[in-house]
């Protein structure tokens, strides 16, 4: 990681309900240019809906989202993605019926050019040498022509974090990158992520698997009843009695 501590995303005061239920209050934070931020916290508490009010699928209710210092609070999740700002969902979002190679032209397809280029060039225009540095970084090319619904699960969540990374985002939002995913292909999606962030890739992850995300972030968000509790190393958040309590408290 970078010891310059560059401020790439600055989040202040977020707050969102759903009627009665207040999923984020107060919410603060920032990720630093090239760490690895991990989000953790109990079942229900605020972690994707902090996702998606930062990336545009809601709407925050007040509070400030700041990219490099430029509000991109509220924006359309398109222009979001042109922005910079890459992402998964906690469900996987490939085609099962396109192949691996075609999975990743679409999500290229999505970040670039306008309607009119998109519809009058040839689709892979200028995208197959990215699908291809995409396809070797996640050592996908055995699998570049298979359909994706053939692919084991732990391959797919791979290839469903390969299309976030179609648009060369400047940083990344996993939820649940290691969800689901057996032993074997977790060291795989593990190994791709710390090697993207090391070629430059700032990531922020939601994770359940603590053993993953402890080891991987250089700094971990912890969530409780849709406040953060604390933001520390591994160490920080292993020796704090607070966060035990979150986790037994739910
Ligand atoms: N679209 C919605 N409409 C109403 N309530 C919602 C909606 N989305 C989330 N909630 C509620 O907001 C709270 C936070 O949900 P959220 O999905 O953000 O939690 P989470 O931390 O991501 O949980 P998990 O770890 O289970 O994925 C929960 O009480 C949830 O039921
Ligand atoms: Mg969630």
């Amino acid at each position: 990681m970078s010891n310059t501590r560059k401020v790439v995303l600055e989040v202040r005061d977020i707050n969102k309900a759903f009627g009665a239920v207040q999923a984020n209050k107060e919410i603060s934070f920032e990720v630093f240019d090239g760490e690895i931020l991990g989000v953790i916290g109990p079942n229900g508490c605020g972690k994707t809906t902090l996702f998606n009010c930062i990336l545009g699928q809601l709407k925050p209710d007040t509070g400030s989202v700041k990219l490099h210092n430029k509000d991109i609070t509220g924006w359309l999740p398109a222009n979001l993605a042109k922005a910079g700002l890459g992402r998964t969902f906690q469900l996987l979002q490939v085609f099962d019926s396109m192949t691996v190679t075609e999975n990743l032209l679409t999500a290229g397809q999505a970040h670039i050019g306008t309607i009119f280029t998109r519809l009058f060039k040839p689709p892979h225009l200028g995208l197959m040498s990215k699908v291809n540095q995409v396809i070797a970084a996640f050592r996908l090319g055995h699998l570049a022509n298979e359909e994706a619904g053939s692919l084991s699960y732990g391959q797919q969540k791979l290839l469903d974090i390969a299309m976030g990374l179609m648009s060369d985002p400047e940083i990344v939002f996993l939820d649940e990158p290691a969800g689901g995913v057996n032993l074997s292909m977790l060291a795989d999606v593990k190994e791709r992520i710390v090697e993207l962030n090391q070629a430059g890739t700032t990531f922020a992850i939601i994770e359940h698997n603590m053993e993953f995300i402890f080891e991987v972030a250089h700094r971990i968000l912890v969530m409780a009843e849709g406040q953060v509790l604390m933001v520390g190393t591994a160490e920080e958040v292993r020796n704090n009695p607070k966060v035990i309590e979150a986790y037994l408290g739910q």
